[in-house]
């Protein structure tokens, strides 16, 4: 699992996570923008190469730590506004990128994700247990449905079997998702115990997030060895096990990170 080779789960490590799953949002937004959008396609450049630079740092643990979170909150607010303005364009028909607005959107809500994971960091704030299943849980399940079904509509047409199994792949995930949605008013805050209900939820995900990472390594493997017929980009795959992986760790932890 090669991915997870330097994925480290220490605030330097977790800022690292946000800062690079950012930065490749820009990197998978770069190909699909129109040549005609010259201005919007520097902007995004010059956004991940800001990220880009940070990334560095955080994976190797360089520098004050304090600065590092400040620089980041700053770039990744810097590209969630970025994108906000490029979906309200394409909302209005005002731009030429082949990203569905649904897709742009994912990426807005996971800059703002980051940008709540480190204003905890910085604030040092503790979240209950049970707090942090719900957010997680709320927040991930309908992220692992939309991976789904980009990565259909990524997919080739022609495989009809595997657009059916990951279809219901989605459907499974939407309505893990709708249960966390029930959830977070039948467990009603505050919410000092783990309530046996939770806990059975909370295992549940744990393995379906393990399960669905390891279908987007298997498919991750053969869109690199180019054995898969696909527009997505080459690394998405990779990107998409990396945040299942990242959902269901914070689950075993209790934690929002
Ligand atoms: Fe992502
Ligand atoms: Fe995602």
């Amino acid at each position: 699992m090669g991915y997870t080779d330097n994925y480290e789960r220490d605030a330097y490590g977790i800022v690292a996570f946000w800062l690079r799953s950012n930065l490749e949002h820009g990197q998978f937004f770069d190909r699909e923008i129109s040549h005609y959008e010259l201005e919007l396609a520097r902007a995004n450049q010059s956004m991940v190469q800001s990220l880009e630079g940070i990334w560095r740092r955080a994976e190797e643990k360089q520098g004050d730590f304090a600065i590092l979170i400040n620089e980041s909150q700053q770039a990744v607010s810097e590209f969630r506004n970025f994108l906000t303005l490029g979906m309200n364009k394409a909302l209005h028909c005002e731009v030429i990128v082949s990203t569905p607005v649904s897709l742009m959107d994912h990426m807005i809500r996971e800059a703002e994700e980051s940008q709540k994971v480190f204003g905890l960091i910085q604030s040092g704030g503790q979240v209950l247990v049970a707090d942090s299943v719900i957010h997680e849980s709320t927040f991930w399940l309908r992220q692992m449905a939309d991976h789904l079904a980009f990565v259909q509509h990524y997919l080739d047409p022609s495989y009809y079997e595997l657009q059916d199994k990951v279809r219901g792949m989605t459907q499974k995930f939407e309505r893990l998702f709708l249960q966390a949605n029930a959830l977070r008013t039948i467990v009603r805050k505050p919410r000092p115990e783990m309530l046996p209900a939770l806990n059975v939820f909370r295992q549940m995900v744990i393995n379906e997030a393990k399960d669905l990472e390891a279908f987007k390594l298997k498919l991750d493997a053969l869109i690199k060895q180019c054995a898969a017929i696909t527009t997505a980009p080459r690394n998405m795959l990779e990107h998409l096990a990396r945040e299942a992986h990242h959902l269901w760790r914070n689950l075993e932890e209790g934690i929002i990170a």
